[in-house]
């Protein structure tokens, strides 16, 4: 893979986007889930599925796309019972599904609980994708889907707490921690899936998009400074931290949605973080997101907490 922004890669990769059916949770307008969908545009998808909870927001980006055609379905995950409506609809769709990306996300929210009695960036940056892309797994499998999940660098502000995973009720909540949770999930989450499924024809990658302005994700984060997650990251040691990277351009960064969406070179690394336009190596991650001993400990803690276990043989 070479560094390339998404403008330039869709051309490449349009044989590979072309007549496919996408599906993408969270595409709300200037979010990066919709600037993806109007950065493969050109190149011609078949269909586009969209899932977001509110509607006039799937119909105004909708409309963007055409004369793509269009497949809208609402969803909150907030509530899992909501999460299993949607995939019921998902289901009851003739469409194959060649990609889905997991793009919903909050970021360092205010501490608050789902209806499902979850701290929120837990659910909606995590257990929802989990329950959801599982119930759907059958379709999935069918088609062969590459299935991209948005995660974060925020990764690695913390592990999953997986004997505190609702923070004490909130007593001991840090909401950066939060989010290293949930984002620590869908790495996990990911690479649980090529392991489990890769023989069956999934391939899933974690996606890191690279810090973007521009979008909504600002409408999620609490009454907290950039300075605070700094301080966040150098009292974790992230190296990172003593040398915050300036935000790229939305261009420069949906190239690692494409490249995970459609580069056939990836095929091999099924299962990986993409960072910056690469496979990021296992060595160079925190420990908590790797190993296969996570990654079962992840998949179970989720199965436990959204009350239902899916097992592929
Ligand atoms: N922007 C960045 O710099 C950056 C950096 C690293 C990672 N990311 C990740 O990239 C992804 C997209 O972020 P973004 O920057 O594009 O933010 P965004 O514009 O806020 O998009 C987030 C999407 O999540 C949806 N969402 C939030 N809560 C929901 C719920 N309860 N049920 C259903 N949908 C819900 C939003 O829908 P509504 O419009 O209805 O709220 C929106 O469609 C996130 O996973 C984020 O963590 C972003």
């Amino acid at each position: 893979m070479t560094a390339q922004p998404a403008s330039a890669l869709v051309p490449i990769l349009a044989q590979h986007i072309k007549g496919k059916t996408i599906l993408v949770l969270g595409a709300s307008p200037n979010s990066l889930g919709a600037r993806f969908l109007e950065a493969i545009k050109p190149a011609e998808p078949g269909l586009v599925i969209l899932g977001l909870r509110n509607e006039t927001k799937a119909k105004e980006v909708a409309s963007t796309l055409s004369p793509i055609p269009t497949r809208t379905f609402p969803v909150d995950f907030a509530s899992f019972a909501n999460v299993r409506t949607a995939a019921q609809q998902v289901l009851a769709m003739d469409d194959q599904i060649d990609v889905l990306v997991n793009n919903i996300g909050t970021m360092a929210s205010p501490y608050y609980k789902t209806e499902d009695g979850f701290e929120s960036q837990l659910q909606l940056n995590h257990l929802s994708f989990f329950l959801f892309t599982n119930l759907i797994m059958d379709k999935l499998i069918a088609s062969n889907t590459r299935i991209v999940n948005i995660t974060s660098e925020g990764y690695s502000l913390g592990g999953i707490r997986y004997h505190d995973w609702n923070f004490h009720d909130g007593e001991a909540y840090n909401p950066f921690l939060g989010y290293g949770q949930g984002k620590t999930g869908q790495i996990l989450f990911a690479s649980a899936l090529a392991a489990k499924l890769g023989k069956k024809g999934i391939l899933a990658y974690s996606v890191q998009p690279g810090h973007t302005r521009g979008t909504n994700l600002h409408s999620s984060w609490g009454p907290y400074t950039i300075e605070q997650l700094v301080g966040e990251m150098r009292r974790n040691g992230h190296a990172g931290a003593w040398n915050v990277p300036e935000p790229k351009s939305a261009d420069e960064n949906l190239a690692n949605f494409v490249l995970a969406a459609f580069d056939p070179a990836l095929e091999r690394d099924n299962g990986a973080y993409i960072r910056d336009s690469k496979v990021i190596p296992l060595d160079d991650m925190e420990p908590w997101a790797v190993d296969e001993r996570q990654q079962r400990k992840c998949w179970e803690f989720s199965e436990r907490l959204v009350g239902q276990t899916f097992t592929y043989e």
